[in-house]
């Protein structure tokens, strides 16, 4: 193993979000599906919805299709309604994920359960392997008190997916993911060794966070993302007196990738069949 591979993780690029109105107009700080950064292998998109202005979020997600992909949505405040095209539904209230596997396709959409007071969460696009993009469509709803919490010290680590000193996320995956909101105060380190191979980002929510260590060290502020460099082990270290962060890790699958709106495929050609089974009515 050269020196190289045992380092602690630093800052390959920096990016912030920029803001877009998605929807039928919902205000969005778009991290990842930007002209900025298209992708990080298997992360397609990664949309932020913040705001205590009802006018920001108000008019939500009506019906649209998807298919290709995985959509997570992490609601951190506030609360979403959701119906499908095959009968599903529910209503994500604060702390809980929704992981739906889009597969062959689904109709579907997500409007806000509230009319007044802040609204704060997250929704991600993972593309599905080659083998899996037509699988038949399914939900994981993971309720706030199912996804484990652990602390260590003075930081906090909600596990959606992916293993940390030994607590398990409840979402299944169809390839390697880790999805943790870490929150920490001043000082506080979070230290983690994920597994070899994968693509590390670390998107801060709240305050600051120092990613590294000693001269390879990068403070990354408030709303922006880092993609993080090959190393076996991550550090993240507040840097102001509330911090906070989501931090991903995810398989590269390695394979093309061709979007057109809701849909994310391999090839040029099976976006058009997508669009084509959408308006020809077989697409749910
Ligand atoms: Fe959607």
């Amino acid at each position: 193993m050269t020196a190289s591979k045992q380092r602690v993780c630093g800052v390959k690029r920096t990016i912030e979000g920029m803001t877009v109105h998605d929807g039928a107009g919902v205000r969005l700080n778009r991290i990842i599906a930007s002209p900025q950064l298209n992708h990080v292998d298997p992360f397609v998109l990664l949309d932020e919805f913040r705001s205590d202005d009802p006018n920001d979020y108000i008019k939500g997600f009506p019906w649209h299709p998807h298919r290709g992909i995985e959509t997570v949505t992490y609601m951190v405040h506030g609360r979403f309604k959701h119906e499908d095209s095959r009968g599903g539904g529910g209503t994500l209230s604060s702390g809980d994920v929704q992981w739906m596997t889009a597969g062959k396709g689904i109709l579907h959409q997500e409007m806000p359960g509230q009319t007044d007071g802040s609204m704060w969460g997250y929704q991600l696009w993972l593309t599905l392997p080659k083998a899996d993009k037509m699988v038949e469509p399914r939900y994981q709803h993971l309720s706030s008190e199912d996804i484990p919490v652990v602390n260590e010290g003075d930081v906090e680590v909600r596990i959606i997916s992916g293993e940390f000193n030994g607590s398990i996320g409840p979402a299944q995956t169809w390839f390697p993911i880790s999805y943790f909101d870490v929150r920490l105060p001043d000082g506080a380190a979070f230290h983690h060794h994920p597994k070899p191979g994968m693509n590390f980002l670390v998107y801060v929510h709240t305050g600051s966070v120092v990613i590294g260590s000693g001269d390879g060290a990068s403070e990354i502020p408030m709303g922006g993302l880092a993609i993080l460099d090959d190393g076996i082990e991550v550090h993240a270290t507040g840097g102001s007196e509330k911090n906070g962060f989501l931090f991903l890790a995810g398989k590269p699958l390695n394979e093309p990738i061709a979007r057109g709106g809701p849909f994310v495929m391999n090839t040029p050609e099976e976006i058009e069949q997508a669009w084509k089974d959408f308006y020809d009515g077989n697409l749910f």
